[in-house]
């Protein structure tokens, strides 16, 4: 819709009746009106001069005749012209009343004539300047609506939908038409109804949740409800803003798993240390054998624990994004030498051979090398730990189109295909007695997908159950 034609539609809306009634009025009683005021007119033109004949007397009949002629002329031609402009106004008028702002009244004609043109435009100007401000405040007021993230949909008197913005619409998959129809037909939730009726009655705001039956997976969404204009006065509708806390529900799910988890884990190896610790105070450290076995077991839950929190302040910097890029790009087999170099001693202790294929010294990447190098070690210590003397590990370095991606591949027990997906989640282990008694955190995957995640890769996963697994590293090149 134009601009002038919501002018017109907004002023024709509120001043219809009337105008329409102005209208009527001023043509029914304008032809009447003028015809008299004419004849009037030239009538007292002509008494006027007749008058001034009689009262002089001095001129002959002819004259007086033609001096009768004359004012009557000139008494018609005026209060034609009067007419006509009177006539002009007069349309300017109802154009004017009825929306057309562009519409304009003579403005050259004598005296108050002249003047009423004047203020009749400048009526119309004023009027469509106002219309102009409103129109603009509206169109911005429902732009800022329509962009607000939250859903807002707004009722008057009669419950029936006075606005929705598009996230409101998309939260209800309400109808092209949803304007106009009561509210409920289109937010069919109790909450809402009860919550409504409440604000209704109360005259003040209400909150409450809510959770969208249509669609999956599933949301909630919070809703707050406030009066519109003053409830003192009656009832003039309301303002329902939905917001979706969706996210913030699953975060706040995550970081209670999260604590609970930390919590569970710390527990365990602490229990045990507090368990030995007091077997020794009541007498068993007299018996040297039980005490150095003792001790040692308390050293290895002391250094599991050491490892967890080591494991969980890596993982939470590397989340807050506190990874620090060398300031030069530098070959990925740097990368491998270095944390193969770290695991040879382990994979050979445990009567495993590696081998490590040299890759492309051009493979270029860029990030936190010491980073880099942990994420490797995780994979390479994996590959070792589940994996049986024997056994073989492979790893290699390719460039693949704008990749170089590292592969640590085991002839080790594998992964079952169900558990695929979950191994990089935190503290997620397939075996979780083995893991814990190897001094598993089961955070060590997580890392490696969080250290390749910041660096703009991905980790990914092959393996069969019996026969092994292959864990592929991806990084950017860097250009
Ligand atoms: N190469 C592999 N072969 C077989 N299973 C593996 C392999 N790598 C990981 N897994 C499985 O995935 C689980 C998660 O591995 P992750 O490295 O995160 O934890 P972890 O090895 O148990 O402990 P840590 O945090 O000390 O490394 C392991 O417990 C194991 O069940
Ligand atoms: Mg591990």
């Amino acid at each position: 819709m134009s601009s002038r034609s919501e002018a017109s539609a907004i002023s024709s809306s509120r001043t219809r009746p009337s105008s329409a009634a102005l209208a009527g009025s001023l043509d029914d009683g304008s032809g009447l009106g003028l015809t008299v005021l004419k004849t009037r007119f030239v009538l007292i033109c002509v008494a006027l001069a007749v008058l001034s004949i009689a009262a002089s007397a001095r001129l002959s009949w002819p004259g007086t005749l033609m001096a009768v002629v004359v004012a009557a002329i000139a008494g018609w031609v005026t209060s034609a012209a009067i007419s006509r402009t009177l006539r002009e106004q007069i349309e300017a008028t109802n154009r004017i009343a009825e929306g057309d702002l562009r519409a304009r009244a003579p403005t050259f004609a004598p005296a108050e004539l002249g003047r009423l043109g004047r203020a009749l435009n400048h009526l119309a100007e004023r009027q469509a300047a106002q219309i102009g401000a409103l129109t603009s405040n509206r169109n911005e007021l429902g732009a800022v609506l329509d962009s607000v993230a939250d859903g807002l949909l707004a009722t008057d008197s009669s419950d029936q939908i006075a606005h929705l913005n598009p996230e409101a619409a998309r939260m209800f998959d309400a109808p092209r038409d949803a304007v106009g129809r009561p509210f409920w037909e289109v937010v069919r939730d109790v909450t809402v109804s009860d919550l409504m009726n409440q604000v209704k009655n109360d005259g003040r705001p209400a909150e409450g949740a809510l959770v969208l039956a249509h669609v999956s997976p599933r949301r909630d969404l919070e809703v707050r409800i406030s009066p519109k204009g003053d409830p003192a006065t009656g009832w003039g509708g309301a303002v329902l803003i939905f917001r979706d806390v969706t996210r913030l529900h699953r975060l706040e799910a995550v970081r209670r798993d999260f604590v609970a988890n930390v919590s569970h884990e710390m527990k365990t190896p602490l229990t045990s240390i507090q368990g030995y610790v007091e077997t020794l105070q009541s007498g068993a450290l007299e018996d040297p054998e039980v005490a150095k076995e003792f001790l040692e077991k308390i050293d290895r839950n002391s250094k599991n624990l050491g490892y967890l929190v080591s494991d969980l302040l890596v993982l939470s910097r590397v989340e807050a994004g506190g990874i620090q890029v060398e300031a030069e790009p530098f070959g990925a087999f740097t990368v491998v030498s270095e944390a193969t170099a770290m695991c040879a001693d382990k994979a050979r202790e445990k009567g495993l051979s590696l081998h490590v294929s040299p890759g492309p010294r051009d493979a270029l990447v860029r990030g936190d090398r010491d980073l880099l190098v942990r994420a490797l070690v995780n994979l390479l210590d994996n590959a070792i730990q589940y994996t049986k003397s024997g056994g073989k590990i492979d790893v290699g370095l390719a460039k693949h189109d704008s990749r170089a991606e590292v592969t640590v591949k085991d002839t080790g027990i594998g992964i079952p295909p169900n558990e695929l997906e979950r191994v990089f989640e935190r503290f997620y282990r397939v075996d979780k007695a083995r893991s814990r008694a190897l001094g598993g955190t089961g955070l060590g995957l997580a890392i490696v997908k969080h250290v390749a995640e910041r660096h703009g890769g991905s980790i990914r996963v092959v393996s069969e159950e019996g026969k092994g697994s292959a864990f592929t590293l991806s990084l950017p090149l860097a250009s």
